[in-house]
């Protein structure tokens, strides 16, 4: 079954790379032969603020650098999973995309850290962290060797449990469901810690899954319930606020390398407005959500209380921290943000 899965992941992967080396060059561009192409994949669609902020980037480069420079933005797994994209970043097929930190894990250890539930107190703290260079950087810069680096993040909201129709208002309540993780080990042992069943698979699969009856549940900001329909099949979505996990921003090393200094300055100007056009978005998408939900998907929005799955987590924390100690300064300036924003304002 492995076996089978690898090639088929191969097989997939091989078809990605070569479509992209010869279909995409055909596309677009012929009347301007001499501008180089720069190619980012995400997994949202052309509603998301993640979208929107891409497309920002897009007229940004076009505006400063358009006589050498085409940015194509490619949405809704146009390139693969999630996993596919960050394997052709790290090829340099694609020169751009953008994973969730849960994924960049199996990359390089140091993403753990913003996969552990209950690390930040509050989403004040949660964005005053990732802000902070001293705490991002040594994350950021860990997949050198691997062929690639973070530039920047962008907000993904709180996690929350979502199901088809069992309410889920303690850790009691996850014993016995399926529930869709991301595909990263510390989010299958959080699942265990708190009791359900994990079912690790691409963001993609997860609709079919819930109406299929494969799985019970998911977990997710607002925006999967709408955004993705997930709103359509699960009626109770629990407020247990169990993590906040960025989404990050990708690109090749040797991309980034062939840049000129000035042009890598317009980059990195492009790159300071992804993060603020997706956030100012993402605070009204998110609100957005919440309201259409409610009023035409009829979900339920449940308010638990957090302290039991707080408690179920703990040791995850410990368990990260002792097989990562090069974690810990980070962890340690995290709990300063924490002590400083210590209120859920979510
Ligand atoms: C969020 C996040 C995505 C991620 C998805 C998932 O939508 O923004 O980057 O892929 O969750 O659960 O897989």
């Amino acid at each position: 079954m492995k076996r089978i899965y690898q090639r088929h992941f191969l097989l997939n992967f091989l078809f990605l790379t070569i479509f992209i080396a010869i279909a995409l060059p055909l596309t677009g561009c012929s009347s301007v032969p001499h501008r180089r192409i720069v190619r980012i994949g995400h997994n949202q669609s052309t509603n998301h603020p993640t979208h929107i902020a891409l497309t920002a980037f897009q007229n940004y480069i076009n505006e400063h650098l358009g006589d050498r420079y085409i940015v194509e933005v490619y949405p809704s797994e146009l390139l693969g999973s999630q996993t596919d994209m960050v394997q052709l970043t790290q090829t340099g097929a694609i020169d751009y995309c953008i994973a969730s930190n849960a994924i960049l894990e199996t990359f390089s250890k140091n993403y753990e850290i913003f996969n552990l539930p209950y690390l930040f107190a509050s989403a004040d703290s949660y964005h005053h962290a990732m802000d902070d260079p001293q705490i991002t950087t040594p994350i950021f810069t860990a997949t050198q060797k691997a062929g690639f680096t973070a530039v920047t993040w962008l907000d993904a909201g709180t996690r929350n449990f979502y199901t088809v129709n069992k309410p889920v208002k303690s850790p009691a309540d996850l014993k016995g469901l399926k529930i869709r993780v991301q595909q990263s080990p510390t989010n299958i042992e959080m699942m265990r810690l708190l009791g359900g069943s994990a079912t690790p698979m691409g963001f993609g699969d997860v609709y079919t899954a819930l109406q299929s009856n494969i799985i019970d549940g998911a977990e997710n900001n607002e925006m999967a319930l709408t955004d993705n329909g997930h709103g359509d099949v699960c009626k109770y979505y629990s407020y247990d606020m169990h993590q906040m996990v960025p989404d990050i921003l990708i690109a090749n090393n040797a991309f980034i390398q062939s840049l000129s200094d000035e042009e890598l300055a317009i980059f990195e100007e492009g790159y300071r407005r992804i993060n603020q056009i997706q956030r100012e978005e993402w605070v009204k998408a998110v609100d957005a959500a919440r309201k259409k939900a409610a009023e035409q998907q009829k979900v339920q929005f449940l308010y638990p209380d957090q302290a039991p799955f707080v408690e179920a987590c703990a040791p995850l924390h410990r368990s990260v921290l002792q097989n990562n100690p090069h974690i810990q300064p980070i962890y340690d300036a995290i709990q300063e943000y924490n002590a400083l924003y210590p209120t859920i304002t979510e």
